[in-house]
């Protein structure tokens, strides 16, 4: 038994090391292609600073607006790629779209979106694809209060034509996910271990909630207790606010929660994460040693930057694939 541990072990480092280094150097050529930086430079090129205002015109100065259509662009491009398919509205009563699959994916976030596609589309009729405006609207809302663009956005997606509920429950991780169930969905994304630490420093901004963790907090082992893994005081500050059934809403990382920054890794170090998937990440060698990497702020900002990139591009149509919306809730 003492060898196949070993063994094992070696096998993930080996795997993890493979889809590391093969992922390095396909970045360019796989995800670099099909997208291009200045691909409206041409058809549209006041799409981009539209975007910018109106998103800045409903974000302020604090993350608020940008963990929503952060979250809105993840759970884009990991179902079904990143082709607007989050966006799209039931047309029948028995079509069980993505959107329905979400726990409460805020529709203040999908507001914007509108308000952006209204003008954009008053500019340059069926020229920008949905996916496009959600991929920048969130860089752009992440990035107003740093007044920089905190990653680099190809472009040129087009907006899919099927939206399943069911796609969304597979393709989707749950808070509840330990370590190996997380890293075995990104891998089958085409994203790696890297990606996984660097991108889950997203829940350093937004809101969960409490339904979501009452498990976690009041009936872990199913004997009313709670996970043993979580630091105590932090365990009791968020129970005094998530009493069972609550339907109250929690910050993902207290008291900096609006503030896009590495404060999560600081609070994963101290058994602080909201999520079994959070808590997940130091329980890894290879992952843990990146959470304490991502304890500077520029290596978590510089690493960000490049998963975003790579998961912006994931399984992407292009060219003549699907089509662009003229309404992002519906399929033209
Ligand atoms: C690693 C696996 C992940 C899991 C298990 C996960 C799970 C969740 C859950 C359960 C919530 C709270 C939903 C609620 O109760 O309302 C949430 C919120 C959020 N997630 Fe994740 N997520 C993951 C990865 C990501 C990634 C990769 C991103 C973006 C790059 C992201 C961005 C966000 C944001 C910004 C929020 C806050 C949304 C808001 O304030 O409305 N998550 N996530
Ligand atoms: C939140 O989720 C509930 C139950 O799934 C649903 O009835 C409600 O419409 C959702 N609210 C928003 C704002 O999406
Ligand atoms: C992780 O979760 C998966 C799926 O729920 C489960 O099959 C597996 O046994 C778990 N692994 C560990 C190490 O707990
Ligand atoms: C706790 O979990 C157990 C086992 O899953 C279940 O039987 C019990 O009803 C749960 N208790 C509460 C209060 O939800």
């Amino acid at each position: 038994m003492k060898i196949n541990t070993s063994f094992l072990l070696f096998a993930t480092v080996l795997v993890v090391l493979i889809g590391t280094l093969s992922f390095e150097v396909c970045d360019g050529a796989l995800y670099g292609k099909a997208l291009k930086l200045k691909f409206y430079e041409k058809t549209c090129p006041e799409a981009q600073q539209i975007i910018k205002t109106v998103v800045e015109d409903n974000a302020g100065f604090d993350a608020f607006l940008g963990a929503l259509l952060l979250r809105m662009h993840y759970h884009d491009c990991f179902v079904r790629g990143c082709d607007g398919s989050i966006l799209l509205d039931p047309t029948s009563k028995t079509e069980q779209v993505e959107l329905q699959a979400e726990p409460n994916l805020s529709l203040l976030g999908f507001d914007v979106i509108d308000e952006i596609k209204t003008q954009v589309e008053a500019a340059c009729p069926q020229t920008v694809s949905c996916a496009d405006i959600v991929a920048l609207a969130a860089r752009d809302a992440i990035s107003a209060p740093f007044g920089r663009q905190m990653w680099k956005v190809p472009l040129g997606r087009r907006d899919g034509r099927v939206s399943r509920a069911s796609d969304a429950i597979a393709n989707l991780p749950s808070a509840s996910s330990n370590f190996s169930a997380l890293l075995q969905l990104f891998v089958h994304k085409g994203l790696n271990l890297i990606d996984l630490v660097a991108l889950s420093g997203a829940h350093t901004v937004g809101v969960a909630h409490c339904g979501t963790i009452s498990r976690r907090l009041f009936n872990f082992t199913g004997k009313g207790d709670t996970d043993p893994s979580i630091d105590p005081t932090y365990a009791e500050s968020v129970k005094a606010h998530c009493s069972v059934n609550s339907k109250n809403i929690v910050e993902m990382d207290p008291k900096s929660s609006f503030s896009f920054d590495n404060h999560y890794y600081k609070n994963l170090i101290q058994k602080r994460g909201l999520f079994e998937s959070d808590a997940s990440l130091v329980t890894n060698p290879f992952s843990a040693k990146l959470v304490n990497q991502f304890q500077n702020a520029d290596a978590f900002f510089a690493q960000f930057a490049k998963s975003m990139k790579k998961m912006g591009a994931m399984d992407v149509l292009t060219g003549n694939q699907g089509e662009i919306r003229k309404n992002c809730h519906l399929r033209n």
